[in-house]
């Protein structure tokens, strides 16, 4: 993983896609061991608005790439919903999607600006890993669907590489034509010996267990699966079954394994609560990007409920809406320990591959500095409900 403040990569592994770091290509890619097959960054682009419009011309009828990601009815990814596969939008008329985004544009900071000028401590600790943000990547799937604009493999690797080289974690993810022979998202996190973070569907348990086990054999630092992947439209059209989780099954798969657990896409203190009594490690607040169930409210809404209830026993994170560093200071300042990007991170992936997502990773964590320093936060501990205005 690349320390913070280390510039940009200039060279990409053609094997493995990791960037390497330095002025000259090493000799052996340090990530997947092969010699000499490297390609330079040159030609990979130097900017955000760069990459988002190569996502918006990869994504044509897909995403637009707005400037505002709200699930707006008039979005592209909304207007054309009926009866087709969801693509990037959000379930039914959008309300849950658009619901993250107005959650989040209801909250308000304070600035607080007497004082000494200082950089911000940013530094996250994340199951024996020092992260440099408190941002991972979200867990996610299914692009190669889109256009063709990427394999699946590809979308798997530029995002792993490109948190790495930014200092956060991407997590991956599952969905419908992911088999247990033929599962891009664990297959990514055991080419990168283990950096990623495998959240899977809630498939039946033996399935879930193999993968479980490979997760903990590649090395990975936790693993989990989402819960509300019950609700996956993609599962749905496949005819591929996916199921709610009894607590009893919850504890069995979080006793299969020595890694912390992962339960994401709670959205209700009492879910919260028996998840942890089941044993996770980590609640993920989600409603999976708007994607599962119309009309829940927005993640910032329940967020800070579910971390009353729960919020001394184990971390809570939170995804849904978050597009730059002041939003990302909205969740913590609710009571988030982190958070996890999902859409941005797909387009900045499919518009810049590792690159890509190195420079979106990169813009989060300015902003959150930024965002940070105007509000008085000199570190994470530092965070709390006092910054809301
Ligand atoms: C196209 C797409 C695919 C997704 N695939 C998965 C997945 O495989 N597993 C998962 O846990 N969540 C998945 N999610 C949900 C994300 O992990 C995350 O909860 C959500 O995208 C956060 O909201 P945001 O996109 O507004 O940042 C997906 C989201 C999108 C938009």
């Amino acid at each position: 993983m690349r320390k913070k403040g280390e510039k940009m990569a200039k060279f990409v592994c053609t094997s493995c896609g990791s960037l390497a770091p330095g002025e000259n290509a090493p000799a052996r890619c340090p990530s997947c061991g092969e010699g000499g097959k490297y390609r330079s960054t040159e030609l990979e682009p130097t900017t955000l608005e760069e990459v988002r419009g190569r996502a918006r011309d990869k994504l044509k009828n897909i995403c637009a790439v707005y400037p505002i990601c709200d699930g707006a009815p008039d979005r592209i990814c909304q207007k054309e919903n009926y009866g087709k596969a969801i693509g990037m939008g959000g379930i039914g008329l959008g309300r849950s999607f658009r619901n993250n985004y107005l959650a989040l544009e209801a909250v308000h900071l304070k600035t607080r600006l007497v004082g000494d000028s200082f950089e911000p401590d940013t530094t996250f600790s994340f199951s024996g890993l020092t992260l440099a943000m408190p941002i991972f990547g979200a867990s996610t799937s299914g692009m190669s669907q889109y256009n063709g604009a990427i394999t699946e493999m590809d979308f798997c690797r530029a995002t792993i590489q490109g948190c790495l080289a930014s200092g956060s974690l991407s997590w991956r993810g599952d969905t419908a034509f992911y088999r247990l022979d033929s599962h891009p998202g664990i297959e990514s996190i055991e080419e990168a010996r283990g950096q990623g973070v495998p959240i899977f569907k809630p498939r039946k348990q033996d399935d879930l267990k193999q993968l479980i086990a490979r997760a903990e054999a590649a090395g990975a630092p936790a693993v989990g699966i989402d819960l509300d992947g019950a609700g996956s439209t993609n599962f749905a059209r496949a005819g591929q079954p996916v199921y709610r989780k009894t607590p009893q099954e919850l504890r069995e798969l979080v006793n299969t394994t020595s890694l912390p657990f992962i339960a994401k896409g709670v959205m209700d203190p009492d879910d919260a609560q028996a998840c942890v009594e089941a044993g996770v490690a980590f609640v993920v607040v989600s409603n999976h990007g708007g994607r599962v169930l119309d009309s829940t409210p927005g993640t910032a809404e329940v967020l800070p409920a579910i971390v009353d209830r729960v919020g001394h026993q184990v971390p809570v994170f939170v995804d849904g809406g978050i597009r730059n560093g002041n939003d990302v200071l909205k969740m913590l300042a609710l009571g988030a320990k982190a958070v996890l990007i999902g859409r941005d991170v797909i387009r900045a992936a499919i518009g810049g591959g590792a690159v890509g997502v190195e420079l979106q990773l990169r813009h989060l964590h300015k902003t959150l500095k930024q965002a940070m320093v105007m509000t008085g936060c000199h570190d994470l501990a530092s965070i709390g409900r006092h910054l809301l205005a």
